[in-house]
């Protein structure tokens, strides 16, 4: 045994510091009358030999300053932990303060900007996101007014905007008027090219949206999730589609697409995918919802639907952190089962006939960490065919160009995550439809199959379907 606890020897060795300690020599003792006590034979084989050859390599200094460290580590670091979590608590807490707010003009939370507007939907943001708690979605009566300008050969460059409801002065108020003011219709007229003279009919580059306002719960979980998910998850659905009743929509090319922005990142926020991440969304709601300008967003001018660069900050960065904080906190909705046992076998076959019929396609279950979104976050055209080319109403032959390869048409919409859809009525990007029932109905064009699919259900099947999306939810009451 000389051999492993021989610190005596080992004290003079030059790899050895000066003082392999007094306390290592005489637990070299001490471990030697243990042995007398309990008999070698006892001992050796329960000393692991990694452990030996550990205490071999070591000198008792060195064991006990990794003991040292590794208290502190644990003491400190626990400490540390701590302080963060309790830090983004805090900030979280700010954040949630900041998302009730009720924001007025020149406002004593505002640090140098003018506080609410000067032009506005709502004076907080919960005013609209409130359905099952504060920052979910939001009723009919919260719904905002958006337009896209369809780019036409007299305004190249496709654009969109918000027409705000509220103004701070009576003069500042918006309108369609004040968005044909800047892009206005052009009326009939004979244009002259060269030798030849053609029509242009009167047309209205301007396409208005009412849009309604989604749950925010989960939204964190969301960020998170990675591009290459959403890639992953297309490409799978391409594949798939080919073996199951997405095969014609797939024959006539209309599988629906991923939203990648001019900057090549994937669109997940907004209900045309228009925002890559959580926090650029949130600047321009402070922006635009509730006319708070931030570090990277600006408040707009009046009537003029654009970003006023100069105006004053409403928000520091960290306030600005902390609503973005409060935001990703909220807990993600799931699939909340009757209390009553009875009725959780309807909701678990709603469940498997979701997918079975194919609304899963698009509706994808769980993408990256967020397990239960129910959606593949891509753009799909729920049109039927004979509407389809309905573009070209706002959009004559004459004044056409095309859009940009990668620009949402007008009738494509992200298919919304369907976690929390048991307390977001009404349903749809415009909120045209009242009852789950309605919103599966509606879906033509790309859904067209799978919609077909759930009418020919029995009716108890169908009832167990709506049972189930019902079923995603907040909490258990409204
Ligand atoms: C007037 C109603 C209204 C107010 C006020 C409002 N929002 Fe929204 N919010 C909406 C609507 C409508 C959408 C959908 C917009 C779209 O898709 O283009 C939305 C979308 C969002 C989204 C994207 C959600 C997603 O998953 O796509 C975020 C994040 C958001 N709002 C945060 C906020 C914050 C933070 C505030 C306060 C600064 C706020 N909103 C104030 C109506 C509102
Ligand atoms: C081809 C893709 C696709 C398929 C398949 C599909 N959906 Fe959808 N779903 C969408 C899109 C896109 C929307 C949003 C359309 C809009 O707002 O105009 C939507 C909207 C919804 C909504 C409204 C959600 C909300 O928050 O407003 C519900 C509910 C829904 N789908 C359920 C279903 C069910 C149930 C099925 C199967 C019967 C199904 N969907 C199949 C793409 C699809």
């Amino acid at each position: 045994m000389a051999n492993v606890f021989d610190c005596e020897s080992r004290r003079d060795s030059p790899t050895v510091k000066s003082g392999c300690s007094a306390a290592s020599y005489s637990m070299g003792r001490l471990y030697t009358k243990y042995q007398i006590w309990f008999g070698n034979r006892l001992m050796i084989p329960r000393v692991p030999a990694w452990c030996l050859q550990i205490v071999r390599t070591c000198t008792w200094t060195r064991v006990l300053s990794l003991g040292v460290t590794l208290v502190s580590l644990w003491y400190f670091g626990g400490k540390g932990l701590a302080w963060l979590r309790d830090t983004s608590a805090r900030d979280r807490r700010a954040g949630e303060q900041l998302f009730v707010h009720e924001w007025q003009p020149d406002d004593a939370w505002s640090v140098r900007g003018d506080g609410l507007g000067p032009v506005f939907n709502a004076r907080s943001c919960v005013a609209c996101h409130f359905q099952g708690g504060t920052g979910g979605g939001g009723s009919l009566q919260q719904n905002v007014a958006t337009f896209e300008v369809l780019p036409t050969t007299l305004n190249p460059v496709p654009s969109g905007g918000v027409i705000h409801q509220f103004a701070t002065q009576t003069d500042w108020q918006e309108s369609l008027d004040t968005v044909h003011a800047i892009f206005p219709i052009v009326r009939k007229q004979t244009a002259a090219t060269g030798r030849y003279r053609s029509r242009v009919a009167t047309s209205d580059p301007v396409v208005q949206h009412t849009i309604n306002t989604p749950t925010l719960f989960g939204a964190g979980t969301i960020d998170r999730i990675p591009a290459s998910s959403i890639r992953e998850q297309y490409t799978r659905r391409l594949e798939a589609g080919k073996e199951t009743g997405l095969a014609i929509v797939l024959e006539q090319g209309e599988v629906g697409r991923m939203r990648i922005l001019s900057d090549g990142r994937i669109g997940k926020f907004g209900w045309k995918a228009q925002f890559a991440t959580l926090e650029e969304f949130v600047a321009h709601a402070c922006a635009v919802e509730v006319g708070l300008s931030t570090p990277t967003v600006k408040q707009h001018s009046p009537q003029k639907h654009c970003e006023d660069s100069d105006a004053e900050l409403d928000l520091t960065q960290r306030q600005f952190g902390q609503l973005v904080a409060f935001v990703a906190g909220l807990p993600e909705p799931r699939l909340i089962l009757p209390d009553e046992p009875s009725e959780q076998p309807q909701v678990l076959r709603g469940r498997e006939l979701f997918s079975e019929i194919g609304c899963a396609s698009c509706h994808t279950p769980e993408m990256g960490d967020a397990k239960g979104v129910y959606s593949d976050f891509c753009l799909h055209d729920l049109t039927d065919a004979d509407t389809r080319n309905d573009d070209f109403e706002f959009y004559p032959r004459d004044l056409q160009i095309p859009l940009p390869e990668n620009y949402p048409k007008v009738s494509e919409w992200k298919t919304p995550p369907l976690w929390g859809v048991g307390q977001t009525a009404p349903y749809l990007h415009d909120g045209s439809a009242g009852t789950l029932l309605d919103a599966i109905k509606a879906h033509a064009g790309e859904g067209e199959i799978v919609r077909k699919q759930f009418v020919s259900l029995p009716k108890p099947d169908r009832d167990s379907l709506v049972k189930f999306l019902e079923s995603l939810r907040m909490n258990s009451t409204d």
